[in-house]
């Protein structure tokens, strides 16, 4: 049996790989929580896995956890994750980010421990992108345009620098985003469709608030994101940096519109300024091939058939 540790477990994609860690079988599946974390998206699982007590800011904490639990894999998916709480509250998101992860490596080089972990890294690293640079390749430069990014670029280079300078066995996976059933409700697909679930059940006026819909994301479904994190850590190489994308995108109003064409419910669409951020990355689109050929990689779940599960889920709700 693989000894896997998953931070962020009780999060969203946290919680899908743990599904399709069970559903493969073989694996021994650890998960750490605070004493606060919300439960809801592990109770299903929560007798089949082990839970562990662990605040990754906290370097005994976390040095303690490794060593109760001495993985072969890390699944370090654990972050501050909303790009407009790093502009409200700047020091929690790059303290949470960079400090988790820098404990981490600094645990499992002091342990000496031979484990490969897996690194949650974004597509919002790339930041501003230039029309001439898309599909965007791993070569890009980063212009990171929020302290969410920058908290990004600091684990993915702090993985390269850990890998050159002590060994420690890290895969920097750029996710682009990804959505599906229990994506938290701040994020753009899952707020639409549970601002269109309450619409329809009469908890909400007929009024859907949107921020900017002119940017454009490449969206791939959480179930196939969380595949290409194990498969990361089965095929690719140490210390390398992969793109995990669609090699699609898709216009905020054009999900915005496929959403509302899947109810009936008359409704107004309004632009709240609050939603609008400082600076917004204006397109991801990436360039998976370097992933694809390491792997074999290819995403499976139709961004349409993600959305339709999304509205059912908060209709569900
Ligand atoms: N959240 C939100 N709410 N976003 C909106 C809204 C709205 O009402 N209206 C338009 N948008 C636009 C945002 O301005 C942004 O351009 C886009 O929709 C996507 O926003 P989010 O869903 O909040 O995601 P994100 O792209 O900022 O970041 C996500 O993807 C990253 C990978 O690229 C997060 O999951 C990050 O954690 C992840 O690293």
């Amino acid at each position: 049996m693989r000894r896997v540790l998953v931070t962020g477990v009780t999060g969203f994609a946290g919680s899908h790989l743990v599904d399709f860690l069970l559903e493969q079988g073989g694996y021994d599946i650890y998960g750490i929580q605070r004493w606060r974390s919300r439960t809801e998206n592990i109770e299903h699982f929560a007798d089949k896995i082990s839970l562990l007590e662990c605040d990754l800011r906290d370097a005994t904490s976390t040095r303690d956890t490794l060593e109760k639990v001495r993985p072969d894999w890390i699944f370090h998916l654990a972050a501050q994750s909303f790009v407009p709480t790093s502009w409200s509250a700047p020091t929690e998101s790059l303290t949470t980010n960079v400090l988790a992860q820098l404990n981490i490596f600094e645990a499992a080089r002091h342990m000496g421990l031979k484990c490969r972990i897996q690194l949650a890294c974004s597509s919002e690293e790339y930041g501003m992108v230039f029309p001439n640079e898309v599909p965007i390749k791993e070569t890009n430069p980063l212009r990171p345009l929020s302290p969410y990014a920058v908290s990004k670029v600091a684990q993915d280079m702090l993985g390269y620098q850990y890998w050159m300078s002590f060994n420690v066995d890290s895969v920097r996976t750029r996710g682009f985003n990804h959505e599906g059933p229990r994506r938290g409700p701040v994020f753009v697909a899952s707020d639409f469709a549970k601002q269109i679930a309450d619409i329809e059940r009469g908890k909400k006026a007929p009024v859907l608030s949107v921020g900017n819909l002119e940017a454009q994301r490449d969206f791939t479904d959480v179930r196939d994101m969380v595949r290409a994190y194990v498969l990361a850590l089965e095929k690719c190489e140490p210390g390398e940096v992969y793109n995990i994308c669609s090699g699609k995108a898709w216009t905020i109003q054009k999900v915005l519109d496929y959403l509302l064409g899947m109810t009936t419910a008359k409704i107004e669409v309004k632009q709240d300024p609050a939603r609008l951020r400082p600076s917004d990355v204006p397109i991801l689109l990436g360039d998976n091939s370097k992933f694809v050929r390491a792997t074999g990689w290819q995403p499976t779940i139709p961004f349409e058939t993600t959305l339709r599960d999304m509205l059912e889920y908060w209709r569900s709700r």
